[in-house]
């Protein structure tokens, strides 16, 4: 049975598509069988994935994009059937009907944050969606964009106000040029697997 795992926040920017395609690297070099569901309406990832193969032509790609399609649900009960992977689902922060079964279907909801003020009253209105649509799937706060020479005053307050909603803040990820120069085809790099491989095994450890 696929692992569903949800790249989501109500605000844009904080890093949800990059951290999508950073993570399927990461959980291809250590040998786990990945998709990314691109549910974007910018179809960020597969363009992305489009342009690279253009531009290489030849080239095997590591691991599938799929365009997530009018019926999620569908989709969802599909991927109850496969056989061990972890989908990766690229979301917008607009939770609409067709978004829901994405949500409802996943083993953790990943919210890429950064500790600026107008990101974490946005994140909290969309835990309150979250809420009030009644999903359960595991919060994992993921503390994106950090710049190590900045410390934020709040960042234990705004980690503590996380946790209190029932979530879990996982190791942050720095804001590195490695991190931003993403490919969706060639191996992940040393410098990216050190910058976001404790953010991952701290999703798989709840995940499974
Ligand atoms: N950890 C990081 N280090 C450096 N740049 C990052 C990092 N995370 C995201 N970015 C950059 O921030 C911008 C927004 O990221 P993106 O993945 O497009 O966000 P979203 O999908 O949430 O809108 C992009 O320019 C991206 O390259
Ligand atoms: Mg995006």
């Amino acid at each position: 049975m696929a692992k569903i795992i949800v790249i989501a926040n109500g605000k844009g920017g904080t890093g949800k598509s990059t951290i999508t395609v950073q993570f399927a690297n990461y959980l291809t070099s250590i040998g786990k069988a990945v998709a990314v569901l691109d549910a974007d309406e910018g179809q960020t990832v597969m363009d992305m994935r489009a342009i690279e193969l253009k531009n290489n032509p030849g080239t095997e790609a590591p691991w599938p994009v799929w365009k997530a399609t009018q019926n999620a649900q569908a989709f969802m009960d599909r991927a109850k059937d496969m056989g061990d992977c972890y989908v990766l689902v690229d979301c917008p922060g607009t939770l609409n009907e067709n978004l829901l079964p994405y949500f409802k279907s996943a083993n953790a909801i990943v919210v890429p944050f950064r500790y600026d003020d107008v990101v974490i009253m946005r994140t909290m209105d969309f835990m309150k969606i979250l809420e009030l649509a009644n999903i359960e799937g595991k919060r994992l706060f993921l503390p994106n964009l950090i710049n190590v020479r900045v410390k934020n005053p709040n960042e234990e307050v705004i980690k503590d106000m996380f946790r209190k909603r029932g979530g879990a803040v996982l190791p942050q990820i720095n804001d590195l040029v490695a991190v931003q120069r993403i490919s969706t085809i060639r191996p992940i790099e040393k410098a990216q697997k050190k910058a976001v491989g404790l953010s991952v095994d701290g999703i798989l450890n709840v995940v499974g």
